[in-house]
């Protein structure tokens, strides 16, 4: 499968309970087995691996070109982001949240992605008074109820993340630098009003927030001239294949 020009493809993937590790070991970069032997826990050492293996599979899947997935190289721009060295034209970005992770794909230009599982009993007012900005906070503040507050709140929360790693910044850009547009109606990030540091012309990117299975928020930044999303999950790669 390639790219299109004018597309992103995201897949969301999860860690399985059980796998085989030296498959997943055989699967990864020398750094990347090196990193997952540091994790203390081995749930976390575990989908450490998966997730990089199959982020490393699903890269390779999409290559011009037949390149083995554990041989691909990844280097890390100057706060972290990571890039294909040797296929500077695809962008990419990772993310993941528990046993879940997403995956964004284009060559249109940099991505960002964010995921992360709604959690009820998060001090949402506390941490949007730390990091929201004008109508975010009143989108907190004056939501109907705390369901919805909780919604908003990771909804809020996802697409800031997202800003903050399409730029490639990271936590070097403070989330309360980036101000996002929301939708009077529904209190739902739509784009962005401001973000420090990029001129409004500069800011030549979409935003799209949507639901993941039952419990969790994904936030995708991408090129305006994206003109189409292609979502596979995990249950269409093991029933179709590589897709
Ligand atoms: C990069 C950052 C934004 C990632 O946050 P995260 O939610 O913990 O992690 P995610 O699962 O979404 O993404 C991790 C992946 O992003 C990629 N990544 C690393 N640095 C990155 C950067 N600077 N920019 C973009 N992507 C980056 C890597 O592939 C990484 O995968 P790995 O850890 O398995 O190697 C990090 O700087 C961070 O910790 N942010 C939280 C800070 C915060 O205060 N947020 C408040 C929002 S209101």
């Amino acid at each position: 499968m390639g790219l299109s020009p004018n597309q992103i493809t995201l897949w969301t993937f999860h860690s399985p309970p059980v796998t085989d590790r030296e498959k997943v070991e055989a699967g990864l970069s020398y750094e990347e087995r090196e990193k997952a032997a540091r994790f203390h826990f081995d749930v976390d050492r575990h989908r450490y691996g998966f997730f990089h293996m199959t982020m490393r599979n699903l890269l390779a899947s999409v290559l011009p070109i037949t390149v083995r997935p554990e041989e691909l190289h990844l280097i890390p721009g100057e706060f972290g982001k990571p890039t294909l060295r040797d296929f500077p034209e695809v962008h990419f970005n990772l993310t993941h949240s528990k046993d879940l992770a997403a995956l964004a794909v284009c060559t249109a230009g940099p991505v960002g992605l964010d995921l992360e599982m709604i959690d009820p009993e998060f001090p949402v007012r506390e941490i949007a008074r730390e990091y929201f900005v004008g109508g975010e906070r009143a989108a907190i503040d004056h939501a109907p109820d705390d369901s919805e507050r909780t919604n908003r709140f990771f909804q809020l929360w996802t697409a800031k993340e997202a800003v903050m790693k399409v730029t490639g910044l990271g936590m070097n850009l403070e989330p309360r630098s980036i101000e996002l547009a929301l939708d009077p109606a529904t209190a739902r990030p739509t784009g962005f009003h401001h973000i420090a540091g990029f001129p409004t012309a500069s800011v030549d990117w979409k935003l799209r927030v949507r639901a993941v299975e039952a419990a969790a928020v994904l936030s995708l930044v991408y090129p305006s001239c994206v003109t189409s999303v292609a979502y596979s999950t995990d249950t269409d790669l093991s029933e179709g294949g590589k897709k």
